[in-house]
């Protein structure tokens, strides 16, 4: 199926709950990292400012800023309504209510619509879809996938998830994923056969608990290596 950008609601995460998400170290930091599937996130401009390797990856990058914008200007409000209708699912710690998570999302999206025209120039935003990517095996240390893998389950099938994992980590040494919970703010119908079918395969996953938690016991990640 085409992806159309009518069809995409842009919503990005900050370089701060990057970190936290997936329990990113100094060390990790400095490594060659993959964002899969990043859309508006601030993690690569703010990484890339900081001196560090990044390339995100995601089929929104096919659209420019100016639509990029656009799009996330129609449906800001939208959003914000749905996260106001069903306020219960999230923890409202860290983020104390919805008009700071709309402060927050839109600051770390103007951060990345500011540095996107010169990031895509640099080959640091790529046009690309799991479950293929153009990237040599190893070519990264750490492949990161936020709020893509799992938490659209009901549309992605289990059998996408395992070869968009075994993808992430054919480019990668190592991948990380979070949250493990679909839409609904519930674990996703997928996790535990994945899990088994990775393993079965000869990769070695564990789950661990992050310092990260919006969506209601949304704080654990998945980290897949080569045994
Ligand atoms: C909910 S957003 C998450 C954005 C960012 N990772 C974050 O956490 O702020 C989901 C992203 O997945 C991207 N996406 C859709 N299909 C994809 C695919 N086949 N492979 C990788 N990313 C995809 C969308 O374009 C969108 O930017």
């Amino acid at each position: 199926m085409a992806f159309t950008l009518e069809k995409v609601v842009p919503w990005g995460r900050s370089f701060e709950e990057y970190v936290a998400m997936f329990a990113l170290s100094g060390e990790d930091l400095l490594k060659r990292i993959l964002g899969c599937g990043d859309g508006p996130a601030g993690f690569n401009s703010i990484l890339t400012k900081q001196g560090g390797y990044v390339i995100s990856a995601d089929p929104l990058y096919h659209f420019s800023a100016t639509d990029i914008a656009r799009r996330i200007d129609e449906t800001y409000e939208e959003v914000i309504k749905q996260t106001r209708n069903n306020k219960d699912e999230f923890v409202w710690q860290h983020i104390p209510s919805v008009e700071e998570l709309g402060r927050v999302r839109m600051e770390a999206m103007k951060v990345f619509l500011s540095d996107y025209p010169k990031g895509r120039k640099e080959g640091r935003y790529i046009e690309a879809g799991l479950p293929d990517l153009p990237f040599k095996d190893g070519a990264f240390d750490i492949a990161l996938c936020s709020h893509f893998l799992f938490l659209y389950s009901g549309q992605l099938s289990e059998d996408f998830h395992i070869k968009s994992i075994k993808e992430l980590c054919r480019v990668s040494s190592e991948a990380r994923i979070f949250p493990l919970l679909e839409l609904g703010a519930i674990k996703s119908r997928h996790l535990a056969s994945v899990k088994e079918r990775l393993v079965n395969d000869g990769l070695a996953v564990t789950i661990e608990k992050v310092p990260y938690e919006f969506q209601k016991s949304g704080n654990e990640m998945m980290r897949i290596k080569h045994r």
